[in-house]
Formats: structure tokens, C-alpha cells, sequence
């Protein structure tokens, strides 16, 4: 059976997880391929809110194997937190796979995040400072520990052998800090590796089993194309490898190309971005304000998942939903948090942008500050009423209808899904993906 990519089109935080957590109950396997804790997918079902980092959110199915791939950077002190979590309660995890391929960050990752930030300055980037971008460094680098040395007592001794001195003199030398003391660095990276051990498994063999035998199999990404190492808006990206376009899927799971048939963009109805780097439709002031802090307070207002910090907004960008529509093959979109544009007697959209006179519409590789280019937008007329409890298409106001046809022809595939709320059910169905009766 062909397997479903589910990807960010914008610059994360799309409403992947909410996303995933309803087309999981028709799929035997949910996978995450890529990134790290960086990672914050927010879930709201029967069981609750949930905010994971590692694990993926086809968890809450008793019956769904879920698992984290060789793309993924392990964090394992987060990851057993979030197994902690899950624990008490009342999710079963028994059923999550951890690839023994995968990379682990190492304590001096998040350390290193931070220094290397401090360093860059005005130029910061803006991480997550959770190690997930030096992690990715180290393994392209060659010098990564990954979990099947953590869960071999010898080989973590070995490695640590030869990195860690390595990584030592970078934090001290380079930047000034406090060295990792080797032994307490072995005991507790041990420890967790025996944890962690039950979990871990030749997970490509398994998902390729799977896939020959014919069970659906969901590919969860993480972040969004526009913060893709190679097509993102460089150098304010993330760093993870395979990429956070749904191509990498193919290589984060061990799954040949040919194998994906469905890929799934999620566009949030505005643009938002949390960290450093040029967003070309950034609202500020009282617009901003309200997208948000929308006053009927749905979810929660935009702030991240992860760090917590307050998310730049923005009208929608039909240039750069293009654009990673077309990078990624997306052929389905869900539209999420259009109820939040409720409240607006008028929203925007950009259609195209103007740089010295010139029409551009895709996104220039060189732009580094978002008034490099201005854009030209079109505008809609607001719907001013409450779509939070609508289930069907035809039952949303014309206005809301209209703007949904206008976006799907900028992004340039259809709209399946639109979601109205953050919990489970608020959704309108447009076409059901997988065919089965809802
Ligand atoms: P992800 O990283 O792509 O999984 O997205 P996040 O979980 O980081 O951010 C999406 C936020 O929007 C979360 O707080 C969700 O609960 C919330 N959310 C998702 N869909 C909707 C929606 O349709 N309406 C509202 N109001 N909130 C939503
Ligand atoms: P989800 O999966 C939003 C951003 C960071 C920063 C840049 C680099 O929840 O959509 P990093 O720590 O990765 O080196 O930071 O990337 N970033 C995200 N922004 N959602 C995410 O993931 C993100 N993951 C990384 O804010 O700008
Ligand atoms: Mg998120």
C-alpha cells in the first residue's frame, strides 16, 4: 500500500500534529523521519492536550505501531519525559519503535546550540536551542553517536572516547565554557540507553515489511519547507537531514520514493513564523495582535510549542504556498485555524510580489530581510462569524467558502480538509483521502 507524506507548507507549525492524529485511525504505521525535539506537535482528542516532541501522534491509537525513524535526532532525556507523560497519562506506548540507525543528541549539543547562537549575534538564527542543529552537524560530520551506540555500553564508551574530548575543547577553547565531565557523561547516557532499549529496532526492515505486506503507512514531518536546509529561506532554516521537504520521508524511514503516493501540505489560512529570518507578509500592531491572540480563543494563541515564544504573524502567502506546494508534490491540502480569521471584516492574501518595479513570484534564493521585496495583495471580504461548530463545506458562510476556493487555487492543489478549532472533530472533510466511510 502506498504511503501518505503529511508535510508543513509555511514555516511550521501548521497543525501537522492535529492533522496527523485524525488520519492516523486509517493507517497501521505512523512515522516521524525527521528533525528532532525541535518538533512541537500539539494534539487535542478524547484523551486531552497533548504537546509532543519525538513522539509521533499516531500514539493515542491502541492498534498503530508508531515510529521514529533514522531521519530523527533522538533527545533522550525529552523523549523519556514525554514517555513519562503519555505513561501517567494512560497512553499506551508499548508500540513506538525507535530506529537504531538514528542519531542521539549528546549533552553538548544544546550547549553548543546556545554558545553558537550567542556567537552569531544580530545574525542569530533564532533556534530552538534544544541541540537538534548541532546534532544534524555531527552526523553529516561523522561524528555522531547514534542509538545503537547508546544502548551498547562499549560502543558508547568508545565513542565518547573520541568525541567528547573533541567537543570539550570546542566549548572550552572556542567559547569559554564548563567541559563535560566524561564519567558522569558515560553513567547517565548509559542509563538511559537502557531505558531507551526495548524500544529499539531495525525499524527500515520493519516499515518495509509492512509496506510489502500492504498496510497504510503515515509519514509525519516536522517543521515547514520554508525552513528546508536546502529550499528554505537560507540561512534561517532548520538543520536536519533528510530534509524537512517530503522527499526526505523517503530516506528518514528507509522507504524508496516510489513507495509514496500521497502528500499531504498543511497551511495554516495566515502565515506564521517563530525564530529569526525575512517573512515577506509579517503583519505588526493590531492585526498581528489579533491573528495571535484571536478573542474567541479557539486553541491556544500562537505561541511555540516548543519554546514557548511568541510566533511573528502574517497574512497568507500564495507565493510561497506555491512554491513549496511544487517543491513538495503536495496533491492534498488541510487548511487549518480558519476560524481564526473570523473575526476580520476583510483578510489579505498575497498573490505576488514587486522588487524594483519587477513582478517575482517565487521565492528569490538571496533574500535575506523581507523588505528586499513587497507584496501585492488582494482582499477578501470577511465572513464575521463563528465557524468553530461547522462540519460541512456548504454550511460555511459564502465568504469563508470563497476565500478557501481562492487559496487552493494559489497553493495549487485541493483543499480535503479545512480545520475550524484545535480538537479532533473540528474538521470539514472535503474528500476523504483514504476513501473509507467517516
Ligand atoms: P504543528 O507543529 O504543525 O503540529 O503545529 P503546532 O501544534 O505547533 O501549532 C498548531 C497550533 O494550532 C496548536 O496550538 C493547535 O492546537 C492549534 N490548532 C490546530 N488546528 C487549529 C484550528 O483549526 N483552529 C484553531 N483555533 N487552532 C488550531
Ligand atoms: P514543528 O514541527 C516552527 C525554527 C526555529 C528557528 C529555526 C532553527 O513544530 O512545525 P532549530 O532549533 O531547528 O535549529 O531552529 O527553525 N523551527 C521551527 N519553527 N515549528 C517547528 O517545528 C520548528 N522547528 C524549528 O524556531 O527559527
Ligand atoms: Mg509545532
Amino acid at each position: 500500500m502506498p504511503a501518505t507524506v503529511i508535510i508543513g507548507g509555511q514555516w511550521g507549525d501548521e497543525g501537522k500534529g492535529r492533522v496527523v492524529d485524525y488520519h492516523a485511525r486509517n493507517c497501521s504505521i505512523i512515522a516521524r523521519y525527521s528533525a528532532g525535539t525541535n518538533a512541537g506537535h500539539t494534539i487535542v482528542n478524547d484523551r486531552g492536550h497533548f504537546a509532543l516532541h519525538l513522539v509521533p501522534a499516531g500514539i493515542f491509537y491502541g492498534d498503530k505501531t508508531c515510529v521514529i525513524g533514522k531521519g530523527v535526532v533522538v533527545e533522550p532525556v525529552g523523549l523519556l519525559k514525554e514517555l513519562a507523560m503519555l505513561g501517567e497519562r494512560g497512553v499506551d506506548t508499548s508500540r513506538l519503535l525507535i530506529s537504531d540507525r538514528a542519531n542521539v543528541v549528546m549533552p553538548w549539543h544544546p550547549v553548543i546550540d546556545r554558545l553558537d547562537e550567542a556567537f552569531r549575534g544580530e545574525h542569530a538564527i533564532g533556534t530552538t536551542g534544544t541541540g537538534t542543529g548541532p546534532a544534524f552537524t555531527d552526523k553529516v560530520s561523522r561524528n555522531g553517536v547514534r542509538v545503537i551506540d547508546l544502548i551498547t555500553p562499549e560502543l558508547l564508551a568508545a565513542k565518547l572516547e573520541m568525541v567528547l574530548p573533541y567537543k570539550n575543547r570546542v566549548i572550552t577553547e572556542l567559547y569559554g565554557g564548563p567541559a563535560l565531565d566524561f564519567d558522569t557523561v558515560l553513567r547517565e547516557y548509559r542509563a538511559f540507553g537502557e531505558q531507551l532499549a526495548p524500544h529499539v529496532a531495525d525499524v527500515d526492515t520493519i516499515v518495509q515489511d509492512a509496506h510489502d505486506a500492504g498496510d497504510r503507512i503515515l509519514l509525519e514531518g516536522a517543521q515547514g519547507a520554508l525552513l528546508d536546509l536546502d529550499s528554505g529561506t537560507y540561512p534561517y532554516v532548520t538543520s536536519s537531514v533528510p530534509a524537512s521537504v517530503a522527499a526526505g520521508a523517503s530516506i528518514g524511514i528507509g522507504l524508496g520514493p516510489t513507495a509514496i503516493e500521497r502528500v499531504v501540505g498543511v497551511y495554516k489560512a495566515y502565515q506564521t513564523r517563530v525564530g529569526n529570518g525575512p517573512m515577506p507578509t509579517e503583519l505588526f500592531g493590531e492585526d498581528a495582535d489579533r491573528l495571535r491572540d484571536p478573542a474567541a480563543a479557539q486553541g491556544q494563541g500562537e505561541y511555540g510549542t516548543t519554546t514557548g515564544r511568541s510566533r511573528r504573524c502574517g497574512w497568507f502567502d500564495g507565493v510561497l504556498a506555491r512554491y513549496t506546494a511544487r517543491l513538495n508534490g503536495v496533491n492534498s491540502v488541510a487548511l487549518t485555524r480558519l476560524d481564526v480569521l473570523s473575526q476580520f471584516d476583510s483578510v489579505k492574501v498575497c498573490i505576488s510580489y514587486e522588487r524594483n518595479g519587477d513582478r517575482v513570484n517565487t521565492l528569490p534564493a538571496a533574500l535575506q530581510h523581507q523588505y528586499e521585496v513587497q507584496p501585492v495583495y488582494e482582499e477578501l471580504p470577511g465572513w464575521r462569524s463563528d465557524v468553530s461548530g461547522v462540519r460541512s463545506f456548504g454550511d460555511l458562510p459564502a465568504n469563508a467558502r470563497a476565500f478557501v476556493r481562492r487559496v487552493e487555487q494559489l497553493i495549487g492543489a485541493p483543499v480535503d480538509m479545512i480545520s475550524v478549532g484545535p480538537a479532533r472533530e473540528q474538521v470539514i472533510v472535503t474528500h476523504d483521502i483514504f476513501g473509507t466511510e467517516l
